[in-house]
């Protein structure tokens, strides 16, 4: 159980600081959700640069860039230390593709959290299953939604922690952090792309456009595929 005082200590520190603390005092079940994006790499490298008991895991919708299966082949060989890939279910997948059609989310926002739903919500229920500590890279700067979300909080549904160790950092900060740890990064950021999920969820956003612009990018909504809101 994470204490008032422990939660002040961690708002106090620094995200290196914070995930040391939090893996020392749980040693079991803290774990960690990558996209392969910008935060996620800084958070993946202040884990496996320190040998951290923490479990990083990614969740491959089956949707994905192909330079997401790159980057992720990259961390492996650089840190030595294997990222856990989840799955959707085989025949949760089969079942909406078979009915709705394999590209159904463009149809409607219901067939699109649908599948959100199936490829990356179920099987991220059960990468969190039996966790205490749940680390993501979310960033308030990133949407209205995430921009009062703390540093750590309780997480009702799922029953554990949610720690968000770079809550408060600037996109300026996990850039400066990449080029001075020399992180690799997926190489779409280069190419326009901000915020990356699935390939045909996602687009390259133009200059003076919102970060999250290029995410669902024909939907009128909040943006959020269930994952981090409902
Ligand atoms: S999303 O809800 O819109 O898809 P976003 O791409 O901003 O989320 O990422 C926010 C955080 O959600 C990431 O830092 C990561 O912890 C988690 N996350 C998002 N997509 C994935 C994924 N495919 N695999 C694992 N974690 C993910
Ligand atoms: Fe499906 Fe698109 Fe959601 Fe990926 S982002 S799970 S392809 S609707």
């Amino acid at each position: 159980m994470i204490s008032k005082e422990d939660a002040d200590t961690l708002k106090q520190l620094s995200a290196e600081e914070g995930l040391k603390l939090i893996s020392s005092k749980f040693p079991e079940g803290v774990v960690f959700s990558t996209s392969l994006g910008q935060e996620d790499q800084v958070i993946t490298d202040i884990i496996f640069r320190n040998g951290l008991p923490i479990k990083v895991f990614t969740l491959d919708t089956g949707r994905l860039f192909y330079e997401h299966y790159e980057l992720l082949s990259q961390n492996n060989s650089r840190y030595k230390i294997q990222t856990e890939v989840y799955f959707p279910e085989a025949s949760d997948v089969e079942k909406y593709v078979n009915e709705k059609g394999i590209n159904a989310f463009y149809h409607s926002i219901e067939n699109r959290k649908e599948c959100c739903y199936i490829r990356k919500v179920k099987p991220l229920n059960r990468a969190l299953n039996g966790a205490k500590i749940w680390i993501t890279g979310l960033r308030s700067e990133q949407s209205e939604n995430r921009e009062n979300m703390p540093v750590i909080e309780w997480d009702e549904d799922r029953k554990l922690f949610k720690y968000n160790p770079l809550i408060h950092w600037s996109y300026q900060n996990v850039l400066d952090y990449l080029d001075q740890n020399k992180v690799q990064e997926l190489s779409l950021h280069k190419k326009g792309f901000i915020s990356i999920g699935c390939q045909p969820c996602t687009r390259a956003i133009v200059e003076g456009e919102n970060p999250r612009a290029g995410r669902w990018w024909w939907e009128n909504s909040h943006k959020e595929c269930g994952l981090h809101s409902h």
